[in-house]
C-alpha cells in the first residue's frame, strides 16, 4: 500500500472518530490519536523515507494536507460541542420571565396613627397648629405650671412614672405642651397636641402607654359656647352626623369652670375626655395677662377614638403588634 493510500485511510478513520467524539476531552484524545507524535499521521510521516525519492515529495504533501484537514475537522467539532453545551445549559437553567412574582406583603398606617393624622387634619383646617413636646417631661410642666396643687392625688405614684430623682416624670398628659407652647406663641393662637402619654394603669380600657390630644385656643373673646361647638364639630367628624356629646361638671385644676366629656356614637356613651376654660393662673404662670386674654382647652384620649371607630374591644390589642389583627383596619 502506498504512503498517500494509509493517509487516506487515516482520515476517513479519523473523520468519522472525530464525528463520533461525544465531549471535548474525548476530542482532544481522538486528535492526538492522529496528530500527536506517536499518533497514525506520524506513523505515516516516519514511513517517508523509506520510500522511491519520487514518491517522497507527493507523500509529504499529503501528510500535511490531511493533518491540516484533521486539524480543521477538530475545530469545527469543537465548536459544535461547545454550541451544543451553551444550548444545554441555557435549557437547564430555563428562566420563565412570564411567570408572576411572589406578591410582596402591603403594610398601612396604624389605626393610632391613621385617626391621629384624621384628627390633626380637621384642626388644621380650623386654624390650629400642630405642637409637639418631650415625653419625659419635667414635675413642673406637666403638674405645677397647670396649678396642681403639691398634694393633688395625680401625682401619686400610683398614677405617675417618676424619673430617677422625681423632678422629671413621663409626662401624664399632653396638658404639659399648653405650658411649652404657650412660652413660644404670641396670643391670639390656638393648636393641638397628639402625642403618648404614660399612666401606672392596666385593664381592658386602659393600657400604661395610650395617646391623647389636646387642644388649646386662646383669644379676647372665646366662650364655652365656642368650646361645645368645637367639640361637637369634632365628634361628628369623628364618630357621624349622629355622635352626641354629654357635659358633666367636674374639677382640673387648670380650667375652671370644667367638664368632663362622654361622646356617644349611637350605642351607650363612652368617657372621652375633659375639658373647660383655661384657669387664669395656668395664663400667668405662661407670662399671659388673663385680664386680656382668655380660652378654652380640652384634652381627650386619641386611643378610645380609634377603638370606637375601628370597634376594637380591648385597648391592648392596638399595641399588641399582632398583624392579623392591625391588617383589618
Ligand atoms: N389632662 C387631662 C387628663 O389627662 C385632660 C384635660 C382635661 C385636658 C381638661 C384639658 C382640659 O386641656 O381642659 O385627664
Amino acid at each position: 500500500m502506498s504512503a498517500v493510500a494509509d493517509l487516506d485511510a487515516v482520515l476517513a478513520e479519523a473523520e468519522t472518530a472525530i464525528a463520533q467524539a461525544p465531549n471535548a476531552q474525548a476530542l482532544a484524545e481522538v486528535r492526538a490519536g492522529f496528530l500527536g507524535k506517536k499518533g497514525s499521521v506520524a506513523a505515516v510521516l516516519r514511513g517517508i523515507g523509506a520510500l522511491a525519492p519520487e514518491e517522497r515529495g507527493p507523500a509529504g504533501q499529503a501528510a500535511n494536507q490531511a493533518k491540516v484537514q484533521i486539524e480543521a475537522w477538530v475545530d469545527a467539532r469543537k465548536n459544535g460541542l461547545a454550541a451544543a453545551a451553551e444550548s444545554q445549559s441555557l435549557a437547564d437553567h430555563h428562566l420563565d420571565v412570564t411567570l408572576p412574582g411572589a406578591a410582596s406583603r402591603v403594610g398601612h398606617l396604624h389605626p393610632i396613627t391613621q385617626v391621629e393624622r384624621d384628627m390633626c387634619a380637621f384642626f388644621q383646617g380650623l386654624g390650629y397648629s400642630v405642637e409637639d413636646g418631650p415625653e419625659v417631661e419635667s414635675d413642673w410642666n406637666n403638674f405645677g405650671a397647670l396649678n396642681f396643687p403639691e398634694d393633688h392625688p395625680a401625682r401619686d405614684v400610683q398614677d405617675t412614672f417618676f424619673v430617677k430623682d422625681s423632678t422629671n416624670v413621663l409626662r401624664t398628659h399632653t396638658s404639659p405642651v399648653q405650658v411649652r407652647a404657650m412660652s413660644q406663641l404670641e396670643p391670639p393662637f390656638r393648636f393641638i397636641v397628639p402625642g403618648r402619654v404614660y399612666r401606672y394603669d392596666l385593664d381592658p380600657t386602659h393600657y400604661p402607654m395610650f395617646h391623647q390630644i389636646e387642644g388649646f385656643c386662646v383669644g379676647e373673646n372665646v366662650s364655652l359656647g365656642d368650646l361645645k361647638g368645637t367639640l361637637y364639630a369634632f365628634a361628628r367628624h369623628l364618630f357621624g352626623p349622629q355622635a352626641e356629646l354629654r357635659f358633666r361638671a367636674h374639677f382640673f385644676p387648670f380650667t375652671e369652670p370644667s367638664a368632663e366629656m362622654d361622646v356617644s356614637w349611637g350605642e351607650g356613651w363612652l368617657e372621652w375626655g375633659g375639658c373647660g376654660m383655661i384657669h387664669p393662673r395656668v395664663l400667668q404662670n405662661c407670662g399671659i395677662d388673663p385680664d386680656r386674654w382668655q380660652g378654652f382647652a380640652f384634652g381627650m384620649a386619641l386611643d378610645r377614638a380609634a377603638m370606637i371607630r375601628s370597634a376594637i374591644p380591648n385597648i391592648q390589642l392596638l399595641f399588641d403588634g399582632d398583624v392579623r389583627v392591625l391588617e383589618q383596619f
